[in-house]
C-alpha cells in the first residue's frame, strides 16, 4: 500500500520537498498551504510533470486539512523564512504561531503520524511542535544536521575534486551560527579528512558550513531550498523504508550527550518507529565545550517560547 506524507506549506522548501517525495515514488504527498490556490496549483502543475518524469505517486494540493487524514509522516516547512540580516532567532514569534497552529490542525486526522520539523529556528520550533503534539520524542524531531553535512560534503568533494559520492562530513548541534562541524569524524574515502587537507583549509570549510546558510540568503534574498528539500526527502526516505539509517537530526537529548530537555542535533538512527536511537560518540573537551555552547543558544530561545 502506497504511503501518504502531508507536506505543510507549500512554498520554496515545501512543494520541493513534495516533488522529490512523488518524483521518487515514496509515497503520495497532500500539499498544504493557506495560500489559496497555491498548494493546489504546485499540486497539479508537478502532477502534469508525471508522464514524462514517470512516477504514479500521487500529489494533491488543499487548503484544508480533511485530505491529511491518516498520513503516515508529515513534513512541517510552514512559516516566514529569513530574510537578509535577519537571524533565525528573529523568526521565532511568527514561526511559534504558525508550527502550534498546524501540530493543532494535523495530528487530530493522523494521529500514528511521524512529524519532521523544517520551519525556523529549528531546535526551537520541535520544542513548540513537541510540546504542542505531546508526542514521545521518537516521533517529533528536525532537519538541519542533515542539510549542514550536505554543505560540508559538498565543499570538501570540491575542494579535494573528488565524487560527492566518497564525501562524508559529521555536524553536530543546533541549526544556527553556533553548529558544531566535527572534521576529525568527516571522512573522504574512510580517511578522515583532517589527513587530507591542512588545518587552514580545513577551518576555512567549517566556517563556509557554518554560515551556509546566510550566504544563500545573501544571493537570493530568502533562504535556500533545494538541498534543504533534499536533506528532508533523504529523511523521509529512511523512515518511510524502515532503513535505519543513521543522520544528524534534531532531537530532544534526554541526558545523551550530558544534556537533557533540549533539541540538539545529533546521529539518529532513522526507521518506521522514527529517531528509533540516539547514536553517542566520544568527543574531545573542546568539542564537548562547543556543544554545550549550541545547547545553551537553544536553550536561550526556548525561554522565550509563549507554548
Ligand atoms: N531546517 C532547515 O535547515 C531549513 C532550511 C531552509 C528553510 N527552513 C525554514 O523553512 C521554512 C519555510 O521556508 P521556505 O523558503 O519554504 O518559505 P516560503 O515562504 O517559501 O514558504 C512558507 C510557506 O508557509 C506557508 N504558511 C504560513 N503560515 C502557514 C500556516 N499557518 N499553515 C500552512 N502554511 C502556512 C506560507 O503561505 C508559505 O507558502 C522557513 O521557516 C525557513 O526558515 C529551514
Amino acid at each position: 500500500m502506497q504511503q501518504k506524507v502531508t507536506v505543510v506549506g507549500a512554498g520554496n522548501v515545501g512543494a520541493t520537498v513534495a516533488q522529490r517525495i512523488v518524483e521518487k515514488q515514496l509515497a503520495d504527498v497532500v500539499l498544504v498551504d493557506i495560500l489559496q490556490g497555491v498548494p493546489q496549483g504546485k499540486a497539479l502543475d508537478i502532477m502534469e510533470s508525471a508522464p514524462v518524469e514517470r512516477f504514479d505517486a500521487r500529489m494533491i494540493g488543499s487548503n484544508s486539512y480533511e485530505a491529511t487524514g491518516g498520513s503516515d509522516l508529515v513534513v512541517i516547512t510552514a512559516g516566514i523564512p529569513r530574510k537578509p540580516g535577519m537571524s533565525r532567532d528573529d523568526l521565532v514569534a511568527t514561526n511559534e504561531g504558525i508550527v502550534t497552529d498546524v501540530v493543532r490542525k494535523v495530528l487530530p486526522g493522523s494521529p500514528d503520524a511521524i512529524l519532521i520539523v523544517v520551519s525556523n529556528p529549528l531546535d526551537a520550533m520541535c520544542e513548540v511542535a513537541r510540546r504542542v503534539s505531546k508526542l514521545p520524542r521518537e516521533r517529533v524531531f528536525g532537519m538541519a544536521g542533515v542539510l549542514d553535512s550536505a554543505r560540508m560534503r559538498w565543499f570538501l568533494a570540491d575542494a579535494l575534486q573528488v565524487s560527492v559520492e566518497n564525501t562524508h562530513a559529521f555536524v553536530l548541534g543546533g541549526h544556527g551560527d553556533t553548529m558544531v562541524p566535527l572534521p576529525r569524524y568527516s571522512t573522504v574515502a574512510g580517511i578522515p579528512v583532517t589527513e587530507l587537507l591542512p588545518k587552514e583549509k580545513l577551518d576555512a570549510i567549517v566556517k563556509r558550513t557554518r554560515d551556509g546558510g546566510a550566504e544563500i540568503v545573501n544571493y537570493l534574498k530568502t533562504s535556500a531550498w533545494y538541498a534543504p528539500a533534499s536533506a528532508v526527502v533523504e529523511m523521509v526516505d529512511a523512515v518511510l523504508r524502515d532503513k535505519k539509517k543513521i543522520l544528524p537530526c534534531a532531537v530532544y537529548l534526554q541526558g545523551e550527550y550530558g544534556m537533557r530537555d533540549v533539541y540538539l542535533g545529533v546521529p539518529v538512527k532513522l526507521g518506521k518507529g522514527g529517531a528509533e536511537q540516539i547514536i553517542e560518540i566520544p568527543l574531545r573537551e573542546d568539542e564537548k565545550a562547543a556543544l554545550e555552547k549550541s545547547a545553551n543558544a537553544v536553550r536561550e530561545l526556548f525561554k522565550i517560547l509563549k507554548t
